[in-house]
């Protein structure tokens, strides 16, 4: 069946030739998975390293960075760009301190009410902390599940999308998966091999699985029309 060996498969390949050394994969604190994944949001790996870490010398808890002038913040997330991710990342902070008693909480349903995590962040989060079973959907996701499945509903549409977050879901791991594995995978898989232009199937841990593969027509999916 497709969903138990596509998740034990991934995981293997995750296991094997995935990422392991990010320094955000070296703790299960929500607050630094956390930052790692809002700053990982519109900026690339080698990027965020350097600011990562100067970050967290500087707000080492999440009481420290709520407890920060906005100005400082900013001044730390200078060059990093999409400055809302920053008032968000402040905002967050200083819900956390007032709303969660300065813990996060810890289920993505939660999560995902807090100012800045969306639904695929608030449940990257959980899997890696929690082990919670939560599926993720971001752009790199969206596209190997799309091809995956050759999900012809164009992802511009509300109403598509949300189906294929059902999809998402339906491809979840069974109850004792390793869920950081799993969804580092995924992660892993968009960020390598499942590439927009050159996917290289030859490779990739699922290519007999794969509908868009079987057709020989990868590079057409996921499907989006300019909005
Ligand atoms: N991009 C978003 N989340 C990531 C993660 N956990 N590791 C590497 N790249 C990512």
């Amino acid at each position: 069946a497709l969903a138990p060996d596509f998740a034990l498969r991934l995981v293997a390949w995750q296991r094997q030739h995935g990422r392991h050394a990010l320094p955000w994969q070296q703790t299960r604190d929500p607050y630094r998975v956390w930052l790692s994944e809002i700053m990982l949001q519109q900026t690339q790996v080698t990027t965020v390293l350097g600011y990562y870490q100067r970050f967290l010398e500087r707000f080492p808890t999440v009481r420290e960075l709520a407890d920060a002038h906005l100005d400082e913040v900013l001044a730390m997330w200078q060059g990093l760009g999409y400055y809302s991710r920053a008032r968000n990342l402040h905002r967050c902070a200083q819900a956390v301190r007032d709303q969660h008693g300065g813990a996060f909480p810890p289920s993505a349903a939660q999560l995902a009410g807090l100012p800045g995590i969306g639904r695929s962040t608030a449940a990257a989060i959980a899997s890696f902390c929690f082990d919670e079973r939560a599926a993720i959907l971001d752009g790199n996701v969206k596209r190997v599940l799309g091809r995956l499945l050759a999900f012809d509903g164009d992802l511009a549409s509300s109403a598509q999308e949300k189906r294929l977050w059902r999809h998402a879901e339906t491809l979840l791991p069974a109850a004792e998966a390793d869920m950081a594995a799993y969804t580092q995978g995924l992660m892993d898989l968009g960020a390598s091999l499942c590439s927009t232009r050159s996917p290289q199937c030859l490779l990739c841990p699922v290519q007999d699985l794969c509908e868009a593969r079987r057709r020989g027509t990868a590079e057409q999916f996921p499907v989006r029309t300019r909005k």
